[in-house]
């Protein structure tokens, strides 16, 4: 499908826009999302779509309905990115809905309610050790913890967002400024993502669709001790942050281990004021712990505590725990996603489900509409890298997928 293409250059485009040399980064309000966020607008309008811009960034172009009183089915998926990251987790399901409008027009479908594309500004949780700030605002679920976040220069997330608008943004303001759709006037949230694991590809399926979403919970550590001189002071003597902190990952990893389906990672970590021939003092480091049970996570977190405490005692050290983001397993909705299991039976002939390991924006706005995921496969299971790749003859089933969808929504809406 000519379609196809078009979505396959717009990817190789927008991947392009980085805020490092070389390699693909973009994260919350950064340059590079101001000039990803002005490509896609463009892209939208020229596919017949009103867009905005909202208070925390977010790009959302919008097909009106027949009139005031249609009902909106949202689309879309995040604009940002992890460091050194793969074109596709997020730009795929921002801009195949743009290109799936754009078929559905250029075949006369007129769609008897209203769409919204949305880019989100920020699922990934890089500079704020917090996901989905840009769901949240959308949704107008941005909470004043939220908003104190730091990032590593010092910025709050409200310090970040007022910076490009006007006046000091509060939690109030930013909820009264969102205004997202009544949750009675939304048809629900379809989201397409890359499926970033191996299960569709051992399958040997293009797409599959997605049951539910894993709980997630991350936190920021703080271990203090003393620091100094690396030549002078006895192993017995000291009370050395990062070899605290070290034992704590090794026994958060070995925890994981024994524990089915349990994953947590201690992805970033930093030494204040480290130095070759100083002790470390004080270490912070991430942790993102996941489950698909909820009551598995808990019983995972509460462990996790206790055996921190315990590294703490015996090593002379304090220890502060920031929890930066915590979210429920979400299911997605039955119905809304028997009919795009409908539509994937139509195009590739069966229909997988899976569960997401990975978070999505269907987490934060399933506090809105039902949600529904569309999954297509990846190379080698691979994602959070730049060899991240979903094959265009993938993508065109994804696409066609999505066509098929809108399409028969629209038949069953128009009735
Ligand atoms: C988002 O990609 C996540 O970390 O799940
Ligand atoms: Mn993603
Ligand atoms: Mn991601």
């Amino acid at each position: 499908m000519k379609a196809a293409r078009q979505l396959a250059r717009w990817l190789d485009e927008l991947g392009r826009i980085s805020d490092e040399r070389g390699r693909l980064t973009r994260t919350f309000l950064s340059p590079a999302m101001g000039r990803a966020n002005a490509l896609v607008s463009r892209w939208m309008r020229e596919a017949g779509l009103a867009v905005r811009f909202d208070a925390v960034g977010n790009v959302i172009g919008r097909l009106d309905g027949p009139d005031a009183r249609s009902k909106t089915l949202l689309l879309g998926s995040h604009l940002d990115t992890v460091r050194n990251a793969g074109k596709f987790d997020g730009p795929l399901g921002v801009l195949l809905p743009v290109v799936a409008l754009a078929e559905l027009r250029r075949r006369g479908v007129a769609l008897p309610f209203a769409v919204e594309v949305i880019g989100f500004s920020e699922e990934e949780g890089v500079r704020f050790a917090s996901a989905y700030l840009g769901s949240k605002g959308y949704a107008g679920l941005l909470t004043t913890a939220d908003l104190n976040l730091r990032d590593a220069g010092g910025v709050s997330v409200g310090e970040a967002i007022s910076h490009g608008s006007r006046g000091t943004a509060t939690a109030a303001k930013l909820r009264e400024a969102a205004r997202p759709p009544r949750s009675r006037d939304l048809i629900g949230y379809v989201e397409v993502h890359i499926e970033q694991g191996p299960v569709l590809e051992q399958a040997k399926l293009a797409v599959g669709v997605v049951s539910a979403i894993a709980g997630q919970s991350r936190f920021r550590l703080t271990w203090s001790g003393m620091a100094g001189h690396a030549g002078t002071t006895p192993m017995n003597l000291r009370r050395d942050a990062l070899a605290g902190a070290a034992e704590f990952v090794s026994g958060v990893e070995a925890l994981a281990r024994r524990t089915p389906g349990l994953v947590a990672t201690v992805g970033l970590i930093e030494v204040s004021g480290g130095a070759a021939n100083v002790i470390p003092g004080e270490v912070t480091h991430t942790l993102d712990v996941r489950h698909a049970r909820d009551a598995v996570r808990r019983d995972a977190l509460m462990r996790m505590g206790r055996l921190a405490t315990r590294i703490a005692r015996n090593r002379g050290l304090e220890r502060h725990w920031l929890r930066t983001q915590d979210n429920a397993a979400v299911a997605c909705a039955p119905a809304l996603t028997a009919q795009l299991a409908r539509s994937v039976e139509a195009v590739q002939g069966s229909c997988l489900s899976l569960v997401s390991g990975a978070g999505h924006d269907g987490v934060v706005l399933s506090a809105l509409a039902p949600v529904a995921m569309l999954f297509v496969r990846c190379r080698d299971g691979l994602s959070h890298h730049p060899a991240e790749h979903a094959s265009p003859a993938d993508c065109d089933v994804a696409l066609r997928v999505m066509v098929d969808f809108i399409a028969r929504m629209a038949q069953q809406h128009g009735r």
